[in-house]
């Protein structure tokens, strides 16, 4: 029996029951000692005027004729009347043949009268078969006693009436006891009835669901009890709701960062890692999370810096490279994080890729080396040559004039140098702002191909033209650049009898394109992916031999970009270079993207 309300049903009804029993155990005793006294007192009063009678009317003989007197004196008053002498023989019985029954002298109330007193019994009678109230009293005559008189009553009516009485008791305590049954439910029920709501919503509370209040208007300790319910349902829903708000803003800055996080406790173990872990290191955050960090394999100087961090409890700040899933600089802090005892809780690892970073460190280093080489060559062959001809040692003219020109050629070359080295910085750093005009490309690549015609022509090349009628909206002077430097390539390093083929035509809706091909040296396939990297050249010898500086496609690839188009190569070696620009139509402002 689990439930209050079934238990305080069986309390009641158990209480209810043994009050019920005990009331009426109660009851008919006291009717039945009612009774018992009335008919005391009923028979004392009778046999006190029977005694009376005797004595006053003096006509009885006590020893004669005595049946006939009790017999209409028994119908008279209806009751038994046995009267008795002094040694307990029967004289007369208003019932019964005085011969057959046998000596009274052990009976009690007979006793007690015969001692002068008014004796009194209940008792079973064998004459009968019934409870008997008997009442015996002695009789006198000139104050000598004469013997006992006794009169009988049969109990057995208060006997039945005490039977109808049970039978009523009964009757009435079962319709009590039910109507009681039925108010302690109702009862119960008041009392139960808010107690289950209130656990059932309490229950729902501890599975995160507060959906449900409780609507209690009652002032007592339930209604109190259900207030309080209510409000701690509002207050842990708030919270939760700023719990779910707050993880949600935490999960979205860790799962969007780029950065990776990895929080690991005081044993080792990976509790936490973001998204940008797996970019990372190439294991996915499912993975990481619940196994020892050294078990992870594959990232061990991360683990070793976990290590030292835990065993030192100090923070570290520090590069590494690793090499799975690619080669990869990063950024690794590793700080543990103390508990009040200065006890290590958590150690909390924060990753950043630094790889472009130092790649642009590296080409930083490796241009300003670059450069550096590359201006050295042309300023040592200006300084030789000058010291020579300021030594004055030569006098022919003809060297001296060779001397001049190779001066004027590397100045030039210096010149063309730093004026490239400006443009290109220039327009890599956005700097430059481009000037937008309607261009009529096919009108810039006729007359970019007629100011340069006396070099192809000295080259012996022959030159094709194949433009469709195309505008587009460009900074036209950067598009002539283009245009030129492709060409220039084209002649450079095509040999003698070779061909350069220009086309120009609409790629699609929004965009054009632009071809430069020539049957020239070609490009090795290895070197392909480089050829537009600054300074990169083939062949240097050669290229330099043709006053080349490697900074020119690099200078194409920076204009057609920041237009928004996009230029690549194909090229065998021996076979030719065939370079492909796709050129949007409408202005394209790189900020807009
Ligand atoms: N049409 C081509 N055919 C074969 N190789 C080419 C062609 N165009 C470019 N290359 C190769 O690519 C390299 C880079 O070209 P780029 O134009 O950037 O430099 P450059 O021609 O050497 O010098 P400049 O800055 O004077 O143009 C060249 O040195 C050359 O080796
Ligand atoms: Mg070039």
């Amino acid at each position: 029996m689990r439930r209050i309300k079934h238990r305080l049903t069986l309390i009641y009804t158990f209480i209810i029951g043994v009050f019920a029993l005990f009331l009426g155990i109660y009851i008919s005793y006291l009717i039945q000692n009612i009774y018992i006294d009335a008919l005391e007192k009923r028979l004392f009063e009778e046999i006190n005027m029977i005694t009376t009678i005797i004595s006053l009317e003096d006509r009885y003989d006590f020893t004669d004729n005595l049946e006939e007197f009790a017999k209409e004196l028994g119908e008279d008053i209806s009751t038994r009347i046995t009267l008795i002498n002094t040694k307990g023989e029967v004289l007369a019985d208003s019932q019964y043949d005085k011969n057959k029954m046998e000596n009274h002298l052990n009976r009690p109330e007979v006793l007690v009268a015969l001692s002068g007193k008014v004796g009194k019994e209940i008792r079973y009678s064998d004459t009968l078969g019934i409870d008997m109230l008997y009442l015996a009293s002695p009789l006198y005559k000139d104050n000598n006693l004469l013997g006992v008189i006794r009169l009988a009553l049969p109990l057995h009516e208060i006997r039945s009436s005490i039977k109808g009485f049970w039978y009523n008791l009964i009757l009435a305590l079962t319709i009590v006891f039910l109507i009681t049954i039925f108010i302690s439910t109702k009862l119960t029920n008041r009392i139960t009835q808010p107690l289950e709501h209130i656990t059932e919503i309490a229950r729902k509370i501890t599975k995160k669901d507060y959906s449900e209040r409780l609507d209690i208007n009652r002032e007592d300790e339930i209604g109190q009890l259900g207030r309080a319910i209510n409000i701690m349902a509002d207050s842990l829903e708030n919270q939760m709701k700023t719990i779910h708000e707050n993880e949600k803003k935490l999960s979205t800055v860790l799962n969007n960062m780029s950065s990776g996080v990895i929080l690991i406790d005081k044993n080792g173990i990976i509790i936490f890692a973001n998204p940008a872990v797996e970019w990372l290191i190439g294991v996915s955050e499912n993975t990481l999370i619940g196994k020892y960090h050294y078990e992870v394999g594959k990232q061990e100087s991360i683990s070793e810096l976990i290590e030292r961090a835990i065993n030192n409890k100090e923070s570290i700040h520090t590069e590494i490279g690793i090499y799975y899933p690619t080669k990869k600089y990063l950024d690794a802090n590793v700080v543990p994080i103390l508990d009040s005892s200065g006890e290590i809780n958590n150690v909390l690892v924060l990753l950043i890729d630094i790889t472009k970073i130092k790649r642009l460190e590296k080409m930083r280093t490796e241009f300003v080396a670059n450069v550096s080489h590359e201006l050295r060559t042309p300023i040592t062959a200006v300084k030789g040559f000058t010291e020579t001809l300021l030594d004055g040692t030569i006098n022919d003219e003809d060297t001296r004039r060779t001397f001049l020109q190779i001066i004027h050629k590397e100045s030039d070359r210096l010149h063309r140098l730093i004026s490239d080295l400006l443009d290109l910085t220039k327009i890599e750093q956005n700097k430059e702002i481009l000037n937008f005009s309607k261009v009529d490309l096919k009108s810039l690549i006729q007359s970019t191909i007629a100011t340069m015609r006396p070099q192809i022509e000295k080259n012996k090349i022959s030159i094709y033209e194949e433009l469709d009628e195309v505008q587009v909206e460009a900074d036209e002077d950067r598009l002539r650049q283009v245009m030129i430097n492709l060409i220039n390539n084209g002649i450079a390093y095509t040999p003698e009898n070779g061909s350069i083929t220009v086309r120009l035509y609409q790629h699609n809706k929004d965009f054009i394109k632009i071809e430069v091909e020539d049957t020239g040296i070609g490009i090795p396939e290895k070197s392909l992916p480089r050829i537009f990297e600054r300074f990169y050249r083939v062949d240097k010898a050669r290229s330099r031999e043709s006053g080349g500086t490697g900074l020119g496609l690099a200078i194409v690839k920076h204009i057609i970009e920041s237009h928004g188009g996009s230029i690549h190569v194909e090229s065998r070696v021996g076979k030719g270079s065939k370079f492909t620009i796709i050129f949007p139509k409408k202005k394209y402002d790189i900020y807009e993207t």
